[in-house]
């Protein structure tokens, strides 16, 4: 299938990602723009702290709201998180310093630390940082809820991804744990109100734990089904970049995320008179040979280097013109 009638089909999650600089956000931004053109309502989001999508728009979407794109024919929104902002805002909600580097507050919460068996699920799985923490929950919320057709995610580098990937089990796991606790305590409670022939008041902590627990379980139904998720890697043609993709593919191979997709980006067009040129896309052509065999099932698309930046809805669309 190619990345054209990729997009025909009802997606509910697109997932765009791969190494630093690599055209991440010019890739989720065309493809945002291409959906839209089809007539689907489409949200794309980002927790680059750096603004890329609205740079990369020529847009100002920094508000934290959602903001509707303008000059784009049909129903396109974005939404740009700032981790730095939503971080301190839950620090004021919850009058506690949040790090919105690492939710170490997990582990810092009071006697969680002692709990058997907590600490080693954290260093095999570990925490997410805000901004996956954030994508993770927009993610959870737009699961059950059919507003947009589509909602792109234009993830942060590859390490950042990987955390992001192993959210639902880290989820699964911490609230699993805290239910098992939670109905501990809740009957050596009943147990000591009913010695003491208190009345029992209905405490819904449990139903709160095993309703969120069922939400992350959704969107992890939804992420890992390939009618509904696709992870599109973008990559360059050097070898950096693609050592970089196989590892990103081992993890999403892990986490059983549907990933058929490669755009291989700025490749060096074809110029005989340059020969540094000719060098460079020399390389890029033997480069893309290997690139074809390590991810032998995958539909490639191969976009040169435009002579200028990626930048505003005409760039972006001569740019889309070239992936589909
Ligand atoms: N095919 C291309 N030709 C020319 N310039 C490109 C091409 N693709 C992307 N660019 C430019 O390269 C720069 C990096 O692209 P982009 O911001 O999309 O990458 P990214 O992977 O999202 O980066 P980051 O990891 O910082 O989020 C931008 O200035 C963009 O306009
Ligand atoms: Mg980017």
């Amino acid at each position: 299938m190619t990345l054209k009638e990729l997009l025909e089909k009802d997606l509910k999650f697109l997932l765009v990602g791969g190494k630093g600089g690599v055209g991440k956000t010019s890739v989720a931004s065309a493809l945002s723009i291409a959906l839209a053109e089809q007539g689907k309502r489409v949200l794309i989001i980002s927790t680059d702290p750096a603004h890329s999508v609205s740079d990369s728009f020529d847009s100002d979407f920094s508000s934290g709201e959602i903001t509707k794109v303008k000059g784009v024919k049909g129903d396109l929104f974005a939404l740009e998180i700032n981790p730095e902002a939503a971080g301190s805002e839950i620090s004021k909600a919850i009058g506690q310093d949040v790090d919105s580097n690492q939710f170490s507050s997990f582990a810092a919460m009071p006697g969680l630390s002692e709990l058997q068996g907590f600490s080693e699920d954290m260093q095999s799985i570990p925490p997410p940082g805000m901004d996956e923490a954030l994508s993770f929950a927009k993610i959870l919320e737009y699961a059950e809820d059919d507003f947009y057709d589509t909602v792109i995610l234009d993830t942060a580098p590859t390490g950042h991804t990987l955390r992001l990937l192993n959210i639902p089990e880290f989820l699964d796991s911490f609230l699993g744990r805290m239910l098992k606790m939670k109905a501990f305590i809740q009957n050596a409670m009943t147990m000591v109100k009913s010695l003491f022939g208190a009345k029992d008041e209905k405490d819904r902590t449990i139903e709160t734990l095993e309703a969120m627990k069922e939400k992350v379980l959704i969107a992890r139904d939804q992420l890992m089904d390939p009618e509904k998720t696709q992870f599109v890697k973008v990559l360059i043609p050097t070898m950096m970049s693609i050592f970089e993709t196989e590892r990103l593919v081992e993890e999403l191979n892990h986490h059983l995320i549907p990933h058929e997709f490669s755009v291989v980006n700025m490749v060096n067009p074809d110029n005989q008179e340059c020969q540094y040129c000719s060098h460079r896309r020399n390389e890029h052509l033997k480069n893309i040979e290997y690139i074809e065999s390590a991810f032998p099932n995958n539909d490639i698309t191969v976009v040169e280097a435009f002579d200028q930046e990626i930048r505003g809805l005409d760039m972006l669309s001569q740019f889309r013109n070239k992936i589909i």
